[in-house]
């Protein structure tokens, strides 16, 4: 099973992911969580998405393929895996359907969360994420420690709002594409209301995929 979570910036997909993860037995990858542990390294591969990243850019699709390959590779996806935000250009999804096809495997579903720009502005606007493990939080300030372990809260630096209006800017003219690509494709794409406690949301999105 190879799921597609799918989204603007901040409607939900890094909160979705492990409780759906957890609820189908398998693994996530979020593209944004690895190159942000990678600039936390200092590997090459952190400092050449760093400015990237800071912008609202997108990171170049050769860097984000190089990813996803070893991802798809490695014993723990063999099951299936759930991609947090990991196909965002039509080169990508290209990208990602060769790699699939290699290993024998295909697309299954894409699950889109929608949600308005007001709401992603006021979500954003108070997002605080834990430096180590990247659980995102609402209305907890930054300095404050994680629930989930030793880490404490930080400010993402795209979260500010010049950083915000590229993403949604990059997002419309880059990544929206995308759900056609996919549709003309074969793949079924779910449309989910991101709007509602989050386990409305979560249940939302396993009912369309059991459907
Ligand atoms: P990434 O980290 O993936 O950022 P994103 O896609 O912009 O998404 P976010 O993490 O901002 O939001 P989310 O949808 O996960 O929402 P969240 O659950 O946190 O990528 C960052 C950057 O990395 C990109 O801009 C790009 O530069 C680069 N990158 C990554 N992948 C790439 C790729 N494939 N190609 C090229 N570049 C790539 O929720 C947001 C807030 O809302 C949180 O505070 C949360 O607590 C709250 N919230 C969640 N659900 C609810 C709810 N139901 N009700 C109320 N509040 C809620």
């Amino acid at each position: 099973m190879i799921i597609v979570l799918f989204g603007k910036p901040g409607a939900g997909k890094g909160t979705q992911a492990p409780l759906l993860a957890a609820a189908l037995g398998v693994p996530t990858l979020s593209t944004g969580d690895e190159l942000r542990a990678a600039i936390r390294a200092g590997t090459a591969l952190g400092l050449e998405a760093k400015g990237y990243m800071d912008r609202g850019d997108l990171v170049p699709d050769a860097v984000i393929m190089g990813i996803i390959k070893q991802a798809l590779s490695e014993p723990r996806a063999a099951g299936g895996v759930l991609l947090d935000g990991v196909v965002r250009t039509i080169p990508q999804a290209e990208g990602l359907a060769e790699v699939c096809a290699q290993l024998g495997r295909t697309v299954d579903a894409v699950l889109c969360f929608e949600i308005d720009d007001d709401e992603i502005v006021r979500r954003l606007g108070s997002r605080t994420v834990c430096e180590r493990c990247q659980t995102p939080y609402t209305g907890r300030e930054a300095g404050t420690p994680c629930d989930k372990g030793d880490g404490v809260l930080v400010r993402r630096k795209d979260d500010e709002p010049a950083a915000v209006r590229n993403r949604l800017e990059v997002y419309e003219r880059q990544t929206a594409p995308v759900l056609n690509w996919y549709r003309e494709h074969g793949t079924k794409v779910a449309k989910i209301d991101a709007v509602g406690s989050v386990q409305d949301v979560t249940a939302r999105a396993l009912g369309a995929l059991a459907a």
